[in-house]
């Protein structure tokens, strides 16, 4: 999808569709919508007049046009109540316009920014929000329809944003190029985790990671199995016993300000395919696993977008990368092994792997200079028991960094909640025989997973990010689309480039 911004006058524009807009209890449409109004003759306001116009959010109603304006079609999207209005509903109703634009019959859109006019918003806020949404939303993954449909085909090729304003142009302009940026991410992660695990195995995985550093201001090493053992990584290692595919380590440097270590450390779990090991999971819903490298397909793409934004912070990925798989090899309950920084962890459960390969990427996100330590896992069924899909899990040692983190979150319209982290949760992880071991009971099992983090993020401020309840999305909904759901990406990134005002 072409993107673009322009000055002109929206009723003159030449596009497939042109896109206008109407709050909830407006009977005589101003701005865009007016000038729209106008040049048809007042379509708009008689439709409004009839009631089958009433500008409720989710209200789409499309007017032909025969010959009125250039355009053959207007599409005038409810806003809902001008009070309700903000940047989110933005990026959600662009999603929602950009699949209802996905029909053969129409290629290129023309669109007013949602928002910047009437509604009071930011005018490169709402650029920005209707670039990310309408990308965001018009997301498919196809790689394997070999019969789509001719609607599936059909996204839209071209979306003009229409400013009436010249000297907003610019700023818009940049503004929906940064909105670019963050989708184009967010649909890099998708595409990773929607990838089947027969074709997205661990090495797979560090060689998309290796497309991603080819910009020329990144920087990765993928480290095999030899130096994992070399560096006392007994903890991932442990996982990968079990299958024939090598383990990879995958790292990506960006250094924006060219300092010492990282301002920031991401670290995504990276199971290609969590079988559940010896401790193998059921039958049923088992397929869901291939999207258990979402923690590391969420950093990967998150440093697409840094390198794009260029900030001057220093930002490190580090994506631990393996199957969990129950071969000859593997791992038995009972087993002891030790994480880079020498703990000793009893392995009770072999399901519970997310958080011993995040052990040793948290040990070396730390060897390698990081100030701060977020990670991403898709770490516990418990987390969505608990929050089911409307927000995922926030754990923290630092009210500081989970303040930050919030915010980045909230400026990409997701949520995230936090889970108490007392020190009594710890005493559920108490071995007999090792330092720690690694399932906590069945009480409070994402807190446990943290408390068994914590073990290995020695003091360091850190968030943990359980995304396990939202990582999938039953059905499309605003930006978010079915399958991988994109969620944590844009916070991962609106966090980073935060780095650059210290
Ligand atoms: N990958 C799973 C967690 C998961 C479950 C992600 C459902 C997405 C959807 C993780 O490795 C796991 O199996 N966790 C166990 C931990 C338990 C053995 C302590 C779980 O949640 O059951
Ligand atoms: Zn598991
Ligand atoms: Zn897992």
């Amino acid at each position: 999808m072409e993107i673009s911004v322009v000055q002109g006058d929206i009723s003159k524009a030449e596009a497939d569709v042109v896109v206008v807009n109407l709050f909830e209890g407006v009977t005589s449409p101003g701005g865009a919508t007016g000038a729209v109004d106008r040049a048809l003759d007042g379509a708009i306001s008689k439709l409004i007049e009839l009631g089958d116009i009433r500008g409720k959010a989710g209200e789409r109603t499309t007017i032909h046009t025969f010959g009125k304006i250039p355009a053959p079609r207007v599409l005038v999207a409810g806003l809902g109540k001008a009070d309700d209005f903000d940047v989110h509903a933005v990026r959600n109703l662009s999603a929602e316009v950009a699949r209802a634009c996905r029909r053969p019959a129409v290629n290129t859109v023309a669109t007013v920014v949602h928002g910047a006019g009437i509604g009071g918003l930011d005018p490169d806020a709402c650029a920005q929000a209707v670039a990310e949404g309408a990308l965001l939303g018009a997301y498919q993954f196809l790689r394997y329809k070999t019969e789509a449909d001719d609607d599936d085909k059909a996204a839209i090729g071209q979306l003009t944003i229409v400013e009436h304003d010249a000297s907003k142009v610019e700023g818009m302009a940049a503004a929906a190029n940064r909105g670019r940026v963050m989708a184009e991410a967010t649909n890099l992660a998708r595409d990773l985790a929607n990838e089947p695990a027969n074709n997205l195995n661990p090495t797979d995985l560090a060689g998309r990671a290796a497309d991603v550093a080819s910009a020329p201001n990144l920087e990765i090493e993928v480290m095999e199995e030899e130096e994992m053992a070399a560096k006392g990584m007994g903890s991932l290692l442990s996982v990968a016993r079990g299958s024939i595919q090598p383990a990879k380590l995958v790292r990506i440097s960006y250094k924006g300000r060219g300092g010492e270590g990282y301002d920031l450390a991401l670290v995504g779990k990276g199971i290609t395919f969590d079988t559940g090991g010896i401790s193998i999971k059921p039958a049923q819903g088992m397929e869901a696993m291939k999207a258990d490298m979402t923690g590391a397909a969420s950093v990967i793409a998150a440093m697409q977008a840094v390198a794009a934004l260029a900030p001057k912070a220093d930002i490190l990925a580090i994506a631990p990368c393996t199957e969990n798989m129950p071969g000859g090899n593997a791992t038995r309950p009972g087993d002891v092994v030790s994480a880079m920084n020498g703990k000793t962890i009893e392995i009770l459960n072999t399901d519970a792997e997310g958080r011993l390969v995040l052990a040793d990427g948290l040990c070396y996100a730390r060897e390698l200079g990081a100030r701060h330590l977020v990670d991403v896992a898709t770490l516990t069924g418990a987390v969505s028991v608990a929050l089911g899909d409307q927000c995922y899990g926030l754990m923290t040692n630092n009210d500081a960094l989970a303040k930050r983190f919030e915010a980045a979150a909230e400026a990409a319209g997701e949520r995230s909640w936090r889970l108490p982290m007392f020190k009594e949760y710890g005493e559920q992880l108490k071995s007999n025989v090792s330092v720690v071991k690694n399932i906590g009971g069945r009480q409070a099992g994402s807190i446990t997973a943290a408390k068994f983090l914590e073990h290995f993020v020695d003091e360091k401020p850190w968030v943990h990010l359980d995304i396990a309840g939202v990582d999938m999305a039953s059905k499309d909904k605003g930006w978010i689309t079915k399958g991988a759901s994109g969620q944590v990406v844009r916070a991962l990134v609106n966090l980073a480039v935060g780095f650059a005002d210290e």
